[in-house]
């Protein structure tokens, strides 16, 4: 039943501004950060690792980084979320062990409500003057790839490669000239975890890049000229948009569990490699949770299954997180040196050079089991052992400072930066290593 007056579309369109967060109507989010606080801790003995675990465990926070408190020892960089209702006891209580801690954000609902306000000030709808220095929703992202498609047929074409979980396309952006039919490839990934909202960011600054200096510069002719690259600006469709209707912080995908009422599987430990060992959960509530079995989501099986057809022509693999500033190569699930390592560190530490030298912001690079932690069934993995030569993962910035909530004024200078890194990456492949 619906009041008379109003018609289907008036109808429509109201649900859909009520879904989307305005700041004049109503809270972000429902107001539901209010009050919560990011806290840093570095326990500085294994007595203090395991006491801020037991609290971890007892209140049920939500970890920013690491991204399972199994990572947490002796000297670990731990930035924990706390929510509003817990943190005076919580506080207390690490007060009461002595166990030091800094404030991060002293109040995410005002961090999140400054970073909207400033954001709802720039017009985001209108598609010449499209902005990439704002973050864009899944649907805005979904229609700037249906208008590149249409307007730059020569270097662009989209496609699909299948749903997710919740029946939403998986599109996929294959960019370069296309001339003969056998041309080495790229594979560029953002948005595997769901809140780390500057790898979709990133991506769209890829392809806006791309396109703008085609002509005018020529590194970039020749890499569009030579490769195609297949970019995935969101790979975890639903998680991404349940990032901005419901919860900002979620990471999983939103595939539901038969047993558990808790919802999602880590789409960076759902691949069939050491699939579910050290560095992933069997349990569907933890945020590193590794899936009933390997790509059990329909997102991970769906690339899997692209990357598999193609790795013969597929040279590398690049997939961006946030937040850290690293660049990692394989492997993740052990500490070992891969077979092309000379070849594959030569590039790492050219391209953290190449970002450096843009406003000097330093990244670390190695292997990620040593350089951040061990974790298994990743794509960077599993993608290197399927034959893609170099498999890299970008954790953009920061360091913790901001965290998930980079505001969108370090957008511009996050992308430029990054995109020296890929550029230069890219230029390695094209020359032959030995
Ligand atoms: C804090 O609030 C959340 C939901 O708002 C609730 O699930 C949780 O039990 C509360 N915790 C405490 C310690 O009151
Ligand atoms: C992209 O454009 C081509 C034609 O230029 C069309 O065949 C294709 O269906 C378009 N892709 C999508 C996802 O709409
Ligand atoms: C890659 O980076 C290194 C180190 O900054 C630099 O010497 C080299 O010229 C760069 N290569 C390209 C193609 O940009
Ligand atoms: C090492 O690199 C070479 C040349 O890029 C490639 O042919 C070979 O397959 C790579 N080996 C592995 C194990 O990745
Ligand atoms: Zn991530």
């Amino acid at each position: 039943m619906k009041p008379p007056g109003w018609t289907a579309a008036q109808w429509l369109l109201c649900l859909l501004f009520l879904r989307i967060p305005e700041p004049e109507h109503c809270y972000l989010y429902n107001n539901r950060y209010a009050g919560d606080k990011v806290i840093r801790l570095v326990p500085e003995t294994e007595g203090e690792a395991h006491v801020l675990k037991n609290i971890c465990h007892q209140f049920k926070v939500d970890l920013w980084q690491p991204s399972s408190i199994s990572y947490v020892s002796e000297g670990t960089v731990t930035d924990v979320h706390i929510p509003q209702n817990g943190s005076q006891i919580l506080l207390a209580f690490l007060q009461q062990a002595n166990i030091q801690y800094t404030v991060l954000i002293a109040d995410l609902q005002k961090t999140l409500e400054k970073g909207n306000s400033l954001r709802a000030q720039r017009n985001r709808r209108s598609l010449p003057g499209y902005s990439y220095e704002v973050y864009h929703s899944l649907e805005e992202i979904q229609n700037w790839m249906h208008h590149l498609n249409k307007t730059h047929p020569g270097l662009v074409h989209m496609f699909s490669i299948g749903k997710s979980y919740e029946g939403r396309s998986l599109f996929i952006l294959k960019l370069g000239r296309r001339s003969r039919a056998y041309k080495r490839a790229v594979w560029i990934d953002c948005g595997i975890h769901a809140r780390e909202w500057i790898g979709p960011a990133f991506c769209q600054w890829f392809v806006k890049e791309a396109l703008q200096t085609y002509r005018s510069d020529p590194a970039m002719r020749k890499m569009l000229n030579h490769l195609y690259f297949y970019i995935m600006p969101v790979f975890n469709v639903d998680g991404y948009h349940f990032s901005w209707t419901n919860d900002r912080f979620w990471r999983k995908t939103r595939s539901r569990n038969s047993r558990f009422r808790c919802r999602g599987v880590d789409a960076n430990r759902n691949w069939k490699v050491n699939w579910c060992d050290e560095g992933a959960s069997f349990h569907p509530c933890d945020d590193t949770y590794c899936g009933p079995f390997p790509e059990s989501e329909p997102e991970v099986k769906a690339v899997a299954h692209f990357l598999r057809k193609r790795k013969k022509h597929i040279r590398a693999y690049l997939s961006f997180h946030a937040y850290a500033q690293m660049l990692l190569y394989p492997y993740s699930y052990k500490y070992a040196k891969i077979p092309n390592f000379s070849c594959v560190e030569s590039a790492a530490y050219n391209a953290v050079i190449a970002l450096h030298s843009a406003y000097g912001v330093r990244y670390r690079h190695g292997p990620a089991s040593s350089t951040m932690y061990v974790s298994s069934g990743s794509s960077m993995d599993w993608a290197y052992k399927n034959g893609i030569p170099y498999a890299f993962a970008f954790e953009l910035r920061d360091t913790g400072h901001f965290g998930f909530l980079l505001p969108e004024s370090l957008i511009k200078p996050t992308c430029t930066e990054t995109m020296l890194a890929v550029k230069n990456i890219t230029m390695h492949l094209l020359k032959k290593c030995h």
